[in-house]
């Protein structure tokens, strides 16, 4: 008989449900939350409830899609932490009822094991050892990957996520939330030289991202008190000089940590893998090192089921169950 295994994700903004069946991903169901734009970043108490509006939904959906009904499942799969604990609470316990109603075994995914894992949906796939670079609005981790269920955080941020700091960037711009995508777009038609932000030293393979959004704060502040317009006129050197020094902070601790641990096999995960500077900062190394790239198709990226699927499958494998008395965790350690 086949193995189906339905994952919900709800660690953050996106309420996402995806079928695995036999190693396969079949689909992908994700439902934004729009509601936090406003705001200029995820408000957790509008999380949870979006959530709750929408787990049902995308949940049926999933299951619909890929023509698999309730007795077809043989485990039901959740992301368990690290997140928001409201927005965990949701799909924590939605999936546990769902594995009580249907007597089938319940599989708890590390959220952050799972973005390293959505390498494994589609090919080409890399080989393991292989580095990951995982870089959204909430993680900024280099992880060393020895196999789907052997992995060590070999370096971090001690402070923001290099989206955090992009975004928080954008908008001292005066840019709409998340700004990331909109400073790559500007950044195409700017000099990434005009404007010189100063590199955070760390130390061996850890980064810091807090002082970048001071030194930028301050720079503006300076210029925009002779020229009220600065902003406006320099948009697109500011994003691409902004965005540079962030990409270049990325870069250096990855090359040190594919010199350290002897690995050519360079994978990268999270929504700022979209960031078309660090694509090409890939690309460049890939040529100069002869380093394997390994960038996922953009939907298994961001934040979704599809990658929660892939990784309750291998613990599937290895009978890695958990009982119903389990609750989200808001840290979890790789
Ligand atoms: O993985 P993700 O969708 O959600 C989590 O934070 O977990 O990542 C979202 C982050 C935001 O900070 C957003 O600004 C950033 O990824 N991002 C980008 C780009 N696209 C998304 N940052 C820079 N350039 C982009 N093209
Ligand atoms: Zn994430």
């Amino acid at each position: 008989m086949a193995i189906t295994i339905l994952a919900i994700e709800s660690s953050c903004d996106e309420t996402s449900a995806a079928i695995v069946k036999d190693g396969k991903v079949l689909n992908n169901v994700v439902a934004s939350q729009s509601v936090h734009q406003e705001y200029g970043g995820v408000v957790p108490e509008l999380a949870s409830r979006a959530h709750q509006q929408n787990i049902v939904p995308v949940v049926n959906k999933a299951m619909k899609d890929a023509g698999v009904l309730p007795k077809d499942l043989s485990a039901i799969a959740f992301t368990r932490g690290p997140g928001l604990l409201g927005a965990l609470l949701v799909g924590t316990s939605f999936a546990k009822s769902m594995a009580l109603a249907l007597d089938i075994p319940l599989i708890e995914v590390n959220h952050m094991q799972a973005h390293v894992l959505a390498h494994f949906i589609e090919e080409p796939k890399p080989t393991f050892p292989f580095l990951c670079l995982t870089v959204s609005g909430g993680h900024t981790q280099i992880v060393l990957v020895k196999s789907p269920t052997s992995m060590e955080v070999v370096g971090q941020t001690r402070d923001d996520a290099v989206g955090e700091a992009f975004d928080k960037a954008a908008k001292m711009l005066g840019l709409t939330y998340p700004g990331g995508p909109l400073i790559d777009k500007y950044a195409k038609e700017g000099d990434p030289n005009k404007f010189d932000f100063p590199e955070t030293a760390m130390p061996e393979l850890d980064y810091s991202f807090s002082g970048i959004k001071t030194a930028i704060l301050y720079f503006l502040r300076d210029e925009l008190e002779s020229n009220p317009e600065f902003i406006k006129e320099n948009i697109n050197d500011l994003s691409a000089s902004i965005q540079r020094v962030l990409i270049d902070m990325l870069m250096n601790k990855l090359r040190k940590a594919a010199k350290q641990f002897d690995i050519k096999e360079i994978a990268i995960a999270g929504g700022v893998s979209a960031n078309s500077g660090l694509r090409s900062a890939l690309q460049q190394h890939k040529q100069k090192f002869g380093w394997n790239v390994y960038i996922p198709d953009f939907q298994y990226c961001t934040d979704n089921a599809g990658m929660i699927a892939m990784a309750a499958y291998y613990k599937y494998m290895e009978n890695d169950f958990i009982g119903l008395d389990v609750g989200p965790l808001a840290r979890m350690p790789i």
